[in-house]
């Protein structure tokens, strides 16, 4: 087993059956994130992108079933932030030494493209990088949205087994969401994908096709996290994801894609203690604390317990395990390419 992912570590190729076996070979998960740790660094070093996140509306039309924010669920106090909100959240977060600004919201049709083409370019007179992460939307969006000036766009496919994909995903399709990641990567956004680990009834064969998806795709960007059970959702009462299967996947998707930015997720942070160093240790470069005001995020609330994180904590951990805050916007491009 060790063989097959020092194999992957210079061919950065593994088969299906490949993926699978390590996957369910616990013996050598320390070796698998040594290894993963390994080729982060040599591809990107010990830098690490932080990217401001800003959740400026928890209104969505879907219905995700593990899903704080779901539609459905009544519990949840609803917000939209104005335009001045975002843009004061936006340049706190400059000032602060982000160059980065990740726009997340539910599925809100409030904000049409146009609109949110005026946010982004309001925010891109500084130098900084915009990424998206606002769900499905069309070819037609998505192009004024790039040419309003976004750089990046991050929607996760959550799941490429259509069967477990329709179940969690009420009135949605998996060829759609593929749809618009290709669009996304058509249009020349450096494009984010990832899944959630742990979903009902996903196996680890599932996983293994997850992380052959975002090399079909050639993702630029692969969020892994683990899922936390909702208790306003149908989901309650379930078990959550494991972390450790996150972690691997993780893993597995570094010594594939080497040169790609990969966020240590706040699901891992908030499943287990100390879980962003450990996926910092494992394969993952990236951090993205929230900078939204404090009532935003408790109503923003995807997962039970979502813990946040300031840029100077952040800045004393990194330097525990030897790492940097870049000051680089942190395109996968700054990274060293494979095929130099
Ligand atoms: N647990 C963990 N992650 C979740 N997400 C949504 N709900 C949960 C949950 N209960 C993730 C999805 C989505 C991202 C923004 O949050 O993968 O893409």
């Amino acid at each position: 087993m060790k063989s097959l992912i020092n194999k992957a570590k210079t061919t950065h190729d593994l088969t299906r059956d490949e993926i699978l076996s390590i996957l369910k070979d616990d013996s050598i998960n320390e070796y698998l994130f040594s290894v993963a740790d390994k080729v982060r660094k040599e591809y990107i070093g010990d830098e690490v992108y932080l990217r401001a996140l800003i959740e400026f509306s928890n209104i969505c039309r879907c219905n995700c079933v593990y899903c704080g924010i779901r539609r459905d669920n009544e519990n949840v106090k609803r917000f939209r932030l104005t335009k001045d909100e975002i843009l004061s959240l936006a340049n706190f977060a400059i000032q602060s030494g982000y160059k980065t600004i990740v726009l997340q919201s539910g599925e809100d049709s409030y904000f049409t493209a146009e609109m949110l083409a005026e946010i982004i370019k309001e925010i891109k007179k500084n130098d900084i990088a915009v990424t998206l992460s606002i769900g499905e939307r069309s070819f037609e969006e998505y192009k004024l949205l790039k040419e309003a000036g976004a750089d990046r766009f991050l929607l996760r496919i959550e799941t490429t087994n259509p069967i477990v994909y329709k179940k969690m995903h009420p009135n949605m399709t998996l060829e759609n969401r593929k749809r618009c990641l290709f669009d996304l990567k058509k249009l020349g956004y450096e494009t984010g994908t990832g899944s959630l680990i742990g979903l009902p009834e996903q196996s680890v064969e599932d996983l293994a096709d997850d992380i052959l998806f975002y090399k079909e795709l050639d993702a630029d960007m692969i969020g892994i996290g683990p899922l936390i059970v909702h208790v306003d959702t149908p989901l309650k009462g379930q078990v959550d994801g494991d972390f450790i299967l996150a972690l691997k996947v993780m893993a597995i998707t570094r010594l594939l894609l080497p040169n790609i930015n990969i966020p240590a997720t706040t699901a891992m942070e908030t499943l287990v203690e100390n879980g962003r160093l450990k996926a910092l240790q494992s394969g993952a470069n990236v951090v993205m604390p929230n900078v939204g005001l404090e009532n935003a995020k408790k109503q923003y609330e995807i997962y039970p317990g979502k813990v946040s994180v300031d840029y100077e904590t952040l800045k004393d951990d990194l330097k525990k395990i030897g790492r940097t805050i870049s000051l680089k916007r942190g395109f996968r491009n700054d990274n060293k390419s494979f095929l130099e």
